[in-house]
């Protein structure tokens, strides 16, 4: 008999339901707080597996007591939210998205792997897969951005980032990727709230990403909090067991959100705990994180006849398999064992510094405003987040400790050590107060340039952080609307830099400033990040994989739009438009500019007839006509004008990148499988139909911006 089989041959009902448990060993994170003080349970056997516990000795200690004198000796799977770094922080994932760079999600991912590895850990609640279409949902932040082809190529890239050659290895963690499924289109953008999507975008949009962590091997997922259609996915047994796990092929573990056994009972479909624990058993989930639903309600399930001990066992193996998959059997403390070396995390802080920098998306550059001029003599810093280092952290900051973030002021000053730099908030983040802008604005006398610091607190976006509005919050507007009057008469140039997790709606600012940059929440190395990007030490790259709204009404917004029987036209009253604003959103899909200015010519398609098995060559020439090395990003699209099921008007199917001096011309090569141009057709079943696709390439989702050619799909 193996191991697994002889441990549950010997285990009680209340060791069995012990693995199925996850607490949280100190602090309630975001939710409520319910095993309390855990070590009598772990050394009875009756907890399983712990969340929120970090650093190698409070893992060590817990360790010893499951594995030493417990009765069994199981270790515990110790998990926590590294979502963009551990210690060290990354961009947000929004913000990183933008890199379009899987060589760098995947390293990026393996370092923060590294990293809680050193603190004991070994599964990380990430990566993040939901889609996001609608910039008032909070946690569009912690996500891939608005596309799902964009998503599938995150999802391999960090799950094989976190979990790195082999599980068992003491620098790899556990991926649990989240949140199954559609949590993205919550109703009206607000937390928690229903959704009712169809099956088709069900099946188009927001699964594709956790197909994709499936085949790249993820070993766990957490069902959303959310209800789809009336069935919380928590107890969703039609998605989480027959198509999670019976067509995708997912055989890890399922580890419930936090009291979302629990919370079955306010969604209506549970009288009491045993039904809600019965009901995500049934549907699939393993582990019940903080619920304490199976501990409390599965024996009660047992004997009204809700549930069968071989569905217990069920569970209790797939934990105990993952356990094993990890090599908490065979060495528990294996990870925390060794140290990092300081060497380590050098390294690790210039990588945060590099893809931070890579981050940033350059929205706005009026006569070349940016990069500043190489020594400027005074420099004038205003804003709530110009000497915020703990905002820089973002929303989900892991074990990154408020101090050691670098901040925009302390970046400017170590990058230009000769340059004077005034800096002043003028007002706070969120509060009412004015009375500092007078005296910021006379900052402004005499200054090279202004740079505006303005956006949102970290936690003004993430988890329970939805905004009916999100714009500029407190008196941010008055503080910008001041500067830019002083500006104006200073002949000075004002550069903005907006913080925040999600496009903020800032039409009127995007207007006045010379100059704008999306600082999204950078990590630990954004004040750094920032000045290489003004200072042109680093020419900006980063693109928004997110569409920037210019109003709150054109939410949801995104490019992949199906085509309207009435297509918008000025002219024509009676056509998909609004009265008070263009359909157009602020800056497209894919938007960022450079230092330096690209032209795209030749576009060169072979073949441009073919079968299902084959693929097309896209190439195009690339010319950086700017004074400034650069690095452009080349997108492509496609556009399906006849099926038998309308077609969005726009398809993300690929980019490169390509870095050119002033004055050189590359070529950007792009392959393109037929076999990808497959859809759900009316059944929902993958078609592959005769005739036109669109290939479109050029840098953003703005059609206008694109180079078009025609292929021919046959038979
Ligand atoms: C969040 C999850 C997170 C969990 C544990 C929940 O509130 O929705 O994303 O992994 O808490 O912290």
């Amino acid at each position: 008999m193996n191991r697994i089989e002889s441990l549950l041959d010997r285990m009680t009902l209340a060791e069995k339901l012990g693995q199925l448990t996850m607490t949280a060993a100190g602090y309630a994170v975001t939710g409520p707080f319910i095993a309390g003080d855990s070590t009598d349970a772990i050394k009875a056997g009756t907890i399983g597996n712990l969340l929120n516990l970090v650093g190698p000795e409070p893992v060590r200690q817990m360790q010893r007591l499951a594995v030493e004198e417990s009765r069994l000796g199981i270790p515990l799977l110790i998990g926590f939210d590294v979502i963009h770094g551990h210690r060290t922080l990354f961009p947000i994932p929004l913000a990183e998205a933008g890199l379009f760079d899987p060589a760098s999600w995947a390293l990026t991912a393996r370092e923060a792997a590294r990293e809680a590895c050193a603190d004991g850990l070994a599964m990380a609640f990430a990566p993040m897969l939901d889609v996001s279409r609608d910039p008032r949902w909070g946690r569009t932040a912690e996500g891939p951005g608005e596309d799902p082809w964009l998503a599938v190529r995150i999802a391999r890239a960090k799950v094989s980032g976190l979990q790195g050659a082999a599980l068992a290895d003491a620098e790899s963690l556990a991926a649990c990727a989240k949140h199954f499924c559609a949590y993205g289109p919550v109703t009206a953008g607000r937390e928690y709230a229903s959704v009712d999507i169809s099956e088709r975008t069900l099946r188009e949009i927001h699964l594709p990403a956790f197909a994709a962590a499936v085949q790249a091997g993820v070993a766990a997922i957490m069902p959303a909090f959310t209800d789809l259609a009336g069935i919380p996915m928590t107890a969703n047994a039609a998605l989480l067991r027959d198509t999670l796990r019976g067509q995708l092929g997912f055989g890890g573990v399922l580890v419930s959100d936090y009291n979302a056994i629990g919370e079955l009972i306010r969604h209506g479909i549970a009288a009491d705990l045993a039904e809600a624990a019965a009901l995500a058993l049934k549907a699939g989930v393993d582990i019940d994180m903080m619920a304490d639903a199976y501990r409390r309600g599965l024996p009660l399930a047992l004997e009204r006849g809700l549930v069968t001990m071989e569905q217990i066992d069920t569970s209790v193996r797939r934990v105990l398999r993952l356990k094993e998959q990890l090599g908490l059997f065979d060495d528990p403390y294996r990870r925390g064992a060794t140290p990092e070396s300081s060497e380590q995390l050098a390294q690790r802080r210039k990588l945060a510094r590099s893809v931070a920098a890579r981050a940033i998306v350059l929205l706005k550059n009026e006569q070349e405003t940016l990069p500043l001029p190489p020594a400027p003599r005074r420099l004038c810093l205003i804003g709530p987040l110009a000497d915020a280092p703990a905002e820089m952290r973002g929303p989900w900051w892991a074990a990154g400790e408020p101090e050691g973030q670098v901040s925009v002021l302390a970046g400017l000053r170590a990058a230009l050590p000769g340059t004077e730099i005034l800096q002043a908030s003028g007002v706070a983040i969120d509060e009412p107060r004015k009375a500092g802008i007078a005296k910021a604005v006379e900052l402004c006398e005499g200054a090279d340039a202004i740079i505006l610091c303005l956006g949102e607190r970290a936690t003004m976006s993430g988890e329970a952080a939805s905004r009916a509005s999100p714009e500029l919050p407190g008196q941010q507007r008055a503080l910008a609307e001041a500067v830019f009057k002083r500006a104006a008469k200073l002949g000075c140039r004002v550069i903005v830099i907006l913080f925040s997790g999600r496009p903020l709606i800032v039409p009127w600012l995007a207007g006045k400033a010379d100059a704008v940059l999306a600082a999204w929440f950078l990590g630990s190395e954004a004040g750094n990040a920032i000045a290489d990007v003004l200072t042109c030490r680093v020419s900006p790259s980063g693109r928004t994989a997110i569409t920037w709204p210019r109003a709150l009404g054109q939410m949801p917004i995104f490019y992949a739009q199906r085509p309207s029987g009435r297509p918008a036209n000025p002219d024509d009253h009676f056509t998909s438009k609004y009265l008070d604003v263009s359909n157009e959103p602020l800056y497209p899909f894919g938007h960022g500019l450079s230092y330096g200015r690209f032209t795209l010519q030749d576009l060169h398609l072979t073949p441009d007839k073919l079968s299902e098995k084959e693929s097309v060559e896209v190439q195009v020439d690339v010319t950086n006509a700017g004074a400034r090395a650069a690095e452009e990003t080349v997108f492509l699209f496609t556009r399906d004008k006849l099926a038998s099921v309308a077609r969005p008007l726009l398809e993300l199917r690929g980019f490169a990148k390509i870095a050119l001096r002033p004055g050189e011309t590359g070529t950007v090569s792009l392959s393109l499988a037929a076999a990808d141009l497959r859809f759900l057709g009316p059944d929902l079943l993958p078609v592959f139909e005769e005739g036109e696709v669109e290939i479109l390439v050029g840098p953003c989702a703005d059609r206008s911006q694109l180079l078009a050619g025609t292929i021919r799909l046959c038979k």
